[in-house]
């Protein structure tokens, strides 16, 4: 049992290579909690199972990890994933996408700023499968903000130590050079996928 890391070892035009393995870094920690939580959530004794309790217990603690850490895991390999460069372009089908709604690019790129500026966690373009539209959600954790039934586009790490090293307090630069940097091709992958389950 247990989940391995994804190797990430490509160069991107929205932060530094020091920042991004410093990222990376954090990332293998979490993979790495994430395999202890599981263990020690198997390993709950009789006792332990029967004195949970929403104040503090093993399993309090084992079962809000689990959440924080695999969600951690999830959105950092999605915004890994979609790091790109100056050079990515947008396919017919991304720009259709994001036309239909938020009404344009530059549209999109204003809300998903004002959504990134707002956050203190992430901020995630889904489909819902609830509200049948593509939606730019904020999240405050990696556990806090989670829309289920939602299938995610693009995903932007707004905590500090996703972007501080080279933008210190200049959220909105981060953001900025990020919407120029997105990897498209990995977007138009994610969107080719979710068609595929929406048939
Ligand atoms: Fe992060």
């Amino acid at each position: 049992m247990g989940i391995s890391g994804v190797k990430f070892d490509y160069e991107t035009s929205v932060v530094s290579q020091k920042q991004f393995n410093a990222h990376i870094k954090l990332y293998d920690g979490y993979v790495e909690n994430f395999n202890k939580i599981e263990r020690d959530k198997n390993s709950l004794t009789a006792e332990e199972l029967g004195g949970a309790n929403t104040t503090y217990s093993a399993a309090r603690n084992v079962g809000t990890s689990e959440t924080f850490a695999l969600d951690a895991v999830i959105l950092h390999e999605l915004y890994f994933e979609n790091l790109g460069d100056s050079e990515c372009k947008r396919s017919e089908k991304v720009d259709e996408i994001l036309s239909k709604n938020f009404g344009g690019v530059s549209e999109f790129s204003a809300k998903f700023k004002a959504a990134g500026l707002a956050a203190r966690g992430w901020v995630v373009l889904a489909y819902s499968f609830r509200a049948e539209s593509c939606n730019i959600f904020a999240q405050d954790a990696h556990d806090a903000g989670v829309v289920h039934e939602s299938r995610p586009l693009l995903v932007l790490d707004m905590y500090e130590h996703a972007y501080f090293l080279d933008y210190a307090t200049d959220k909105g630069a981060y953001i900025d050079n990020f919407l120029l940097g997105v990897n498209w091709a990995k977007v138009a992958e994610r969107a080719a996928k979710l068609q595929s389950l929406l048939g």
